[in-house]
């Protein structure tokens, strides 16, 4: 815009004084462009700042001084030379040149609000882009990640990073992590930069804006991440990339935005914790009321819950996966729901018919379980667990391999579980009965891997929990029979 500006001066300048034979001076060509210069070309007259000065010398002599504007190199200073109507001329010319610096001014303003408008639309194109990446709110890891490299990318800084503190029950996995992101060493870590930045600068509540001038030259701005009114973590953003390294409005606006979509997702992944935390809670529950419809059965989905983790935790499993074999141990009746009070308590030996209604319970428990995502890795346990090493199990005659180590494992807690407690129909059998029974099933209705497992599993807390079932039946069988007394 400004070399826009000076051709037509340029141009003006040498059509005065060609043609009109007005004495022109571009001060570009003077060694120093100042005002004194101008005003020594015409013998120390007083020269306003800006714009066009129309005045006479004290000899009668009309002049005129054109300063386009303030953000121009440019001063044109016009005397006249011998030519006739001077003062006419002078005249045209400053219209003509308060007209250029009008235009001048405008294009100015026009480029400067182009700028801001462009520096707009990629602030909002990175919120956006960081608002779409929140769809998957299964891993907050990657989208602070994500959110750090489109913050390098938007605002042409040193390096930015994200800081989180120690609340592990309100971050999650992101408690005590830190992610840092710059252009120039993509594998760079400024974990310890960030660290020193927040000693030094993060104390506040709300955002700092550091000058290069009170650091050493370099700027920097610190945004709080806040959750339910606390701060939980910090954005930094370090040092600019242009002339001055000042940080403009723009840079605190958009890691303020970029904070708020942090916190907005902390939030949703808090909720929807929270909100599978108590739907979980109420399966078992569930799971939980269908094992004491019959007094026998009590207390069996724990155990089996129980039995699951300890096999995978003997068979060297990751504790992440013990825990959703423990969980898959709690709901791997729950299709139990499904079948009738009538068979599902009758104390006597099944009919076929009625054998073939129980069956049914691990197609119905992997029917309900299947639209929740958060248990879609337990629906095979659910489903299986009926299963035989032989082939000869249900609902699916699956064999071998072909069956979820999941479903494997539970199918050994089920049955130990079921010749454990005592039933309708029988008492309880001894442990080492029960325990022979797994042996000599390896390899016809379990894996004979996973049984061996569990033959070296120590089995008191199973015991403790038997025992703590079975006094929770008797004590609820006195309350029974003293509220039948009343
Ligand atoms: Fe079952």
């Amino acid at each position: 815009m400004r070399d826009k500006q000076g051709e037509h001066i340029a141009a003006t300048v040498e059509t005065l004084t060609e043609r009109a034979g007005l004495l022109g001076v571009d001060v570009r060509s003077l060694a120093d462009p100042g005002t004194d210069e101008i005003a020594a070309c015409l013998g120390g007259l007083e020269i306003r700042p800006e714009g066009a000065t129309r005045a006479t010398t004290p000899s009668g002599v009309p002049y005129a001084v054109w300063i386009p504007n303030r953000r121009t190199e440019h001063a044109v200073v016009f005397a006249p030379g011998s030519v006739a109507n001077a003062g006419n001329v002078i005249e045209a010319l400053c219209l003509t040149a308060d007209d250029l610096l009008s235009v001048g001014d405008a294009d100015q303003t026009m480029g400067e609000y182009c700028g801001y408008l462009s520096q707009s639309y990629e602030n909002m194109a990175m919120v956006y882009r960081l608002v779409r990446s929140m769809g998957d709110i299964s891993s907050a890891n990657q989208i602070v990640d994500e959110s750090l490299r489109n913050m390098i990318e938007t605002l042409e800084c040193a390096w930015v990073a994200a800081v989180f503190g120690d609340d592990a029950e309100l971050l999650g996995e992101l408690s005590r992590r830190v992610f840092t992101a710059n252009d120039r060493e993509p594998e760079r870590s400024y974990e310890a930069e960030s660290r020193d930045v927040l000693a030094k600068w993060g104390a506040d509540d709300g955002p700092v804006v550091v000058t290069p001038e009170n650091n050493e030259g370099l700027a920097l701005v610190i945004q709080p991440i806040k959750l339910r009114s606390q701060v939980v973590g910090r954005l930094v953003m370090a040092g600019k990339n242009d002339e001055g390294g000042d940080v403009s409005s723009f840079d605190t606006q958009l890691l303020d935005a970029v904070a708020a979509c942090i916190s907005s997702l902390l939030e949703t992944i808090k909720l929807y914790a929270e909100q599978t935390a108590t739907f979980m809670g109420t399966l078992q529950a569930l799971s939980s009321s269908l094992d004491a419809k019959d007094r026998y059965t009590r207390g069996h989905s724990e155990r089996v819950s129980l039995l699951g983790g300890l096999i995978a935790r003997a068979a060297g499993l990751d504790e992440e996966t013990v825990q959703r074999y423990e969980l898959a141990g709690t709901l791997h009746d729950i299709g139990k729901i499904g079948v009738p009070d009538r068979v599902l308590c009758k104390p006597g030996k099944l009919t076929d018919d009625e054998y073939g209604l129980i069956k049914r319970h691990p197609r119905i428990g992997y029917e309900i379980l299947k639209p929740i995502p958060s248990v879609r890795d337990l629906l095979p346990g659910v489903l299986h667990h009926h299963e035989r090493w032989d082939g000869r199990g249900y609902p699916d005659r699956l064999e071998g391999e072909e069956i979820h180590p999941m479903a494997r494992a539970l199918a050994i807690a089920d049955t130990f579980d079921a010749m454990s407690s005592n039933r309708a129909y029988r008492s309880a059998r001894s442990r080492e009965e029960v325990l022979a029974e797994i042996e000599k099933c390896r390899g016809s209705q379990f894996d004979p891997d996973l049984a061996g497992v569990f033959l070296t599993i120590d089995l008191a807390p199973f015991d403790a929990l038997l025992e703590r079932h079975g006094s929770e039946n008797v004590n609820e069988q006195d309350a029974d029979e003293s509220g039948l007394a009343a």
